[in-house]
């Protein structure tokens, strides 16, 4: 049956219908419509809406088009959208009786619960890939515990860590990430259907009994928020392009480290390329895919928000529009948060070069003045002060930070602050080792190895509680 053929006398032409049609990504809701439909009819029967002869019927045209698949529909644009492609199907199998499945129900609430159910289907499936994430990064933490680097701020040479310090960082934005992507699914988990075209409809449909059907919490409350909003998309596309940063920067420290200049890590060769002229490369190129590939996110996230910015509420065609957006995001995301994951897993911290960069260039140089205030009680200021003298001092005599000792030290804090300190020469030596310093800083969140297997058991909780869902 031709939608058209009561109001409107013209057809479009196919350019026409092909610009304004959705089929091109409707398939993305062509489960959740089946479902929806189900839902609904079944519904419209309890209710006694519809008789339940048809009812039934409506039904079994349904799952025969599920067990058949999207292929039994005939999509081409002057159907419109995935809706009427679907009661057409029905209206092939049963006759006109098709047409009381759209009893009470609008394309506008259809859509809106068909897109919380695919979009709901995807969440799940990403955050359960995230919680695989964290705990592929636990792994490597553990394997990790004891191996040293330097940590950066600047990208210059900061204070000693340990890689899975590092890693670990990671993991807790990750966390923060999965988080996110849950309150989304949390907020939008209640079900449009029954707003009909914007509010709702004088049968007596049963809105909590949809909602149950399709596994919502409840219905949503207004009917006309029911229509109009796709916030829900708009959060979720935040939520993961914040993902797609943390990914990104995952990348971007990959293909810094494994440049020759700081040679930290060497990727697995399965997510490294060479080039075509110059045979002896190794280049991190599936790192720069996910670095570019996660820049999409953010112009999906501004071109959702600028289509629904300017809309009044209720439904407006626009909204279409923000659909392409969404699983261009999805599937976006999807792949560059599994390929990070496995590129991450295959990469070899290389531990003596890690501590050769972490011994080379005063990284110890805080612990340094940290023990003047312990041990001289110094003000910090004067005591940095001391420290950066005695480091630009060394660095002008070609000594390096194994060199300095208490007579050095003296010598300087004498200049600066007319008098000797005298710490002892084995304490000096301790606030100068990396692995002592790394040791000492037995804080909350930092980076001595029984810090960092508290904050791996804490992980190993979230992970737990979040596994089954
Ligand atoms: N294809 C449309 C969409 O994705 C379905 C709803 C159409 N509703 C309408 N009143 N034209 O939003």
């Amino acid at each position: 049956m031709n939608l058209r053929s009561g109001r409107l006398k013209g057809q479009m032409n196919k350019e026409v219908a092909d610009f304004t049609s959705s089929l091109k990504f409707d398939h993305r809701i062509f489960q959740a419509d089946i479902r929806c439909n189900q839902a609904h009819t079944t519904m419209l029967i309890e209710q006694e809406i519809i008789p339940s002869e048809i009812g039934n019927r409506i039904i079994k045209a349904l799952e025969e088009l599920e067990k058949e698949g999207i292929k039994a529909l005939k999509l081409d644009s002057a159907v419109e959208d995935i809706h009427m492609a679907v009661e057409n199907y029905v209206t092939a199998k049963i006759g006109p009786d098709a047409g009381f499945m759209h009893t009470a129900k609008s394309r506008n609430d259809q859509v809106a619960t068909d897109l919380k159910l695919a979009l709901k289907e995807e969440i799940k499936s990403i955050e359960k890939d995230l919680i695989f994430f964290i705990q592929i990064i636990i792994q490597m933490a553990e394997e990790y515990l004891d191996t040293i680097m330097v940590g950066y701020t600047h990208l210059q040479h900061a204070q000693p860590t340990t890689f899975a310090h590092h890693l670990l960082s990671y993991a807790q934005a990750l966390k923060r990430d999965y988080g996110r992507l849950h309150d989304a699914y949390q907020r939008m988990d209640l079900c449009p259907l029954g707003s009909a075209a914007l509010t709702t409809t004088s049968f007596p449909i049963n809105r909590e009994r949809t909602a149950e059907l399709l596994g919502f919490k409840g219905p949503m409350e207004n009917s006309i928020d029911g229509v109009s909003s796709r916030d829900f998309i708009a959060e979720t596309v935040f939520a993961l392009t914040l993902l797609g940063t943390t990914l990104s920067k995952i990348s971007e420290e990959l293909i810094v480290w494994s440049s020759y200049e700081f040679q930290m890590v060497e990727l697995g060769d399965e997510f490294s390329s060479t080039s075509s002229i110059m045979p002896q490369k190794k280049n991190p190129d599936v790192a720069e895919i996910v670095r570019a590939k996660t820049a999409l996110l953010n112009g999906e996230l501004v071109t959702i928000l600028t289509i629904i910015k300017s809309l009044p509420q209720s439904y407006n065609r626009d909204l279409q529009e923000v659909t392409p957006h969404l699983w261009k995001v999805t599937d976006t995301l999807h792949s560059a948060l599994n390929i990070t994951r496995e590129m991450l897993a295959s990469t070899n911290f290389k531990g003596v070069r890690g501590e050769e960069l972490a011994r080379a260039n005063f990284s110890a140089a805080t612990e340094l003045a940290d023990l003047m205030v312990k041990e001289g009680r110094l003000p910090f200021r004067i005591a940095h002060q001391i420290v950066g003298r005695a480091v630009s001092t060394a660095l002008d005599k070609g000594m390096r930070a194994e060199d300095i000792d208490t007579q050095f030290l003296d010598e300087i804090s004498q200049e600066i602050s007319g008098k000797k300190l005298q710490i002892d020469e084995n304490l000096v030596k301790k606030a100068l080792d990396p692995e002592e310093i790394i040791k000492s800083r037995k804080v909350v969140g930092g980076p001595a190895p029984d810090m960092v297997k508290a904050s791996i058991k804490d992980l190993k909780i979230f992970i737990d509680e979040n596994s089954s869902s």
